[in-house]
């Protein structure tokens, strides 16, 4: 399937989720808004790959990615690492809730697979 459909209304608030497009993990944060808050705050000129929050996100309590590592292809473990959002075990990369690199060797941030919404909480990917 080049595209897939995802009912978040049974994702709560905090939750982390996985679902499978393209064969690839795709990854669905529901932010708090003191997730949001920790997001926007951050001064870009401390990430390695620039990236407002408001640029990785179509409604702030939505994070979608596709989950793959952008250093060397592994699959991060949710809510690891020192930044509360994503860590990758292969070789110690931290990602924050909006999935941006904050430290290790990944080069990039997650990337955020085309989406767009098709109601309040439900997402066409692809
Ligand atoms: Fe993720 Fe190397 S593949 S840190």
């Amino acid at each position: 399937l080049s595209s897939v459909e995802v009912d978040l209304s049974d994702i709560p608030e905090g939750a982390a989720v996985t679902v499978k497009w393209r064969g690839k993990p795709l990854f669905i944060r529901h932010r708090s808004s003191e997730d949001i808050e920790v997001a926007q705050a951050v001064d870009l000129s401390t990430l390695p790959d620039p990236q407002a929050d408001n640029q990785r996100v179509k409604v702030p309590q939505w994070v979608i990615l596709v989950g793959v590592c952008t250093h060397l292809g592994c699959i991060p473990i949710s809510g690891g690492g020192d930044y509360g959002g994503w860590y990758c075990p292969c070789h110690g990369s931290h990602y924050d809730n909006a999935g941006r690199i904050r430290k290790g060797p990944a080069p990039l941030n997650l990337l955020v697979p085309p989406y767009k919404f098709l109601a309040d909480t439900k997402i066409l990917v692809g």
